[in-house]
């Protein structure tokens, strides 16, 4: 196949370097925002005076008939092109002759390629964020209908104070909001047109920037050529979004699987999403969960895989720069994945609440409440803590809860315990009274809640 590049040269490039240097087999996923990006910079060149305007429609039906055909499957993107670009070019010019050659004018792959990615990349983010909010959708519903459901709070994964399951989703929907604003952010930050920047300093055509960036929906034109070819910052950016959302689903997976083991059954999985084993017909396993927080590797894979072949390039394109598309799609689709089947497992989880109340009222997860009581009654502190640490040890050795001694029982280790410490460290109270901003008290909650509401219905 003759190349875009072939002037220069008086021999074929070898077979193995031609495959080793070719990125069809993966860019061919930029090929819809390669007909986007080619179709404003003709329409531009045109406005310019650079071609004529019935060039232009050539080249534009041209482009159409192109994606017309490659959607249908009339036509596909083969090996036989180095890239999406050539693919396009070639097929153009045996289209429509030769106004296709006009096609490339004031242009260069370099700028194309930075402009096809973040038209890609743009819309993924977009993606991404309506996959963030349906999540936070599925949390709220669960937080709304669970903010009297009892369970153990932990530190080092021992119990340590009663909370809701609302109040502890409340804390993924704090992470997942962060994630949504981050993709925001980088959106933003990322929304500027490279179109125009040619190889590295820009063209001497009197190119229209500015149209172009207007028409594809971009903020401005990027402001500097040599760094429009270079930058490969904002994907740097969305992996590390994605690797941190990556981190935050695992940790949520970790908790489920936790959860679901025979040990706690908290919850249960909905059978459309586990598993069973080939040998031991019991099981029920949580593939989904633990595939997830086994893929979160591979997203932190792509995030360092890209800045360490970032760090060494001089300015400005290199093609070391290539290596970006394998693992930023593989980074993208992983992300997605995890993303929407997490969700539709989270929608079907049930939860065994009876077995979660029973959890928080063992383990003597009120005791800091049976030391406030006391503190109540004019105990300091420190010594409140003491004693409650007393009472442990004798319900240690007896096998109860405080809340199971008698009166009698309590009062030989401290006389300040009356009969109102039993409904002071009740699980409902100890919930309660926890009134603290962010706390996991009802009254706390349903002010959360419709805050959160709020903020899923402006997103
Ligand atoms: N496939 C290339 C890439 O992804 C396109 C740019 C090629 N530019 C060049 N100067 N060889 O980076």
């Amino acid at each position: 196949m003759a190349q875009l590049w072939g002037g220069r040269f008086t021999k074929e490039t070898d077979k193995k370097a031609y495959d080793f240097n070719a990125s069809i087999g993966f860019d061919k996923r930029l090929f819809h925002d390669d007909i986007e990006g080619s179709k404003a910079h003709v329409m531009m060149l045109a406005k310019c005076g650079i071609i004529t305007d019935e060039e232009k429609d050539s080249i534009i039906s041209g482009l159409d008939g192109i994606k017309a055909d490659v959607d249908s499957g009339k036509l596909s993107i083969t090996s036989e092109y180095e890239d999406v670009h050539s693919f396009v070019e070639a097929n153009l010019i045996d289209r429509i002759g030769d106004a296709g050659k006009k096609m490339h004018t004031g242009r260069s792959r370099n700028d194309q390629v930075a402009l096809d990615m973040r038209l890609y990349c743009r819309r993924n983010i977009s993606e991404m964020r309506l996959r963030i909010k349906k999540l936070l959708e599925c949390l709220l519903n669960v937080i709304e209908n669970n903010t009297d459901t009892y369970m153990p709070g932990f530190t080092h994964l021992q119990k340590a104070q009663p909370v809701t399951l609302a109040h502890h989703f409340a804390a993924y929907f704090e992470m997942f909001k962060r994630d949504y604003g981050r993709l925001c952010d980088i959106f933003d930050r990322m929304n500027y047109c490279p179109l125009g920047a040619g190889a590295l300093a820009g063209t001497t055509y009197p190119l229209d920037r500015d149209m172009v960036a207007k028409e594809l929906g971009f903020t401005a034109p990027t402001a500097n050529s040599m760094d429009s070819v270079s930058d490969r910052d904002y994907l740097i950016e969305y992996l590390s979004a994605l690797s941190i959302i990556m981190m935050h689903l695992s940790r949520f997976c970790e908790e489920i699987i936790i959860w679901n083991s025979n040990e706690y059954r908290f919850v249960n999985i909905d059978d459309a999403f586990s598993t069973g084993s080939s040998i031991m017909p019991q099981k029920k396993n949580p593939d989904i969960a633990e595939l997830t927080r086994g893929k979160t590797g591979r997203v932190y894979g792509a995030l360092m895989s890209l800045l360490t072949t970032m760090k060494g390039l001089p300015l400005a394109y290199n093609k070391d720069m290539q290596e970006d598309k394998e693992v930023a799609f593989d980074a993208m689709d992983t992300a997605g994945d995890c993303l929407d089947l997490f969700t539709a497992m989270v929608a079907t989880l049930t939860f065994n609440k009876d077995i979660m109340a029973e959890s928080a009222q063992k383990g003597f997860t009120n005791a800091t409440d049976a030391a406030d009581y006391l503190v109540g009654k004019g105990v300091p502190f420190r010594d409140a803590h003491g004693i409650i640490g007393q009472i442990v040890i004798y319900c240690d050795t007896n096998s109860k809860s405080i809340e199971d001694c008698t009166l009698d029982e309590l009062q030989k280790i401290s006389l300040y315990f009356d009969n109102d410490i039993y409904d002071a460290i009740s699980l409902k109270t100890c919930v309660d009274k926890r009134l603290t901003k962010g706390g996991p008290a009802e009254t706390v909650m349903r002010e959360y809640i419709a805050s959160a509401r709020d903020f899923v219905g402006k997103i």
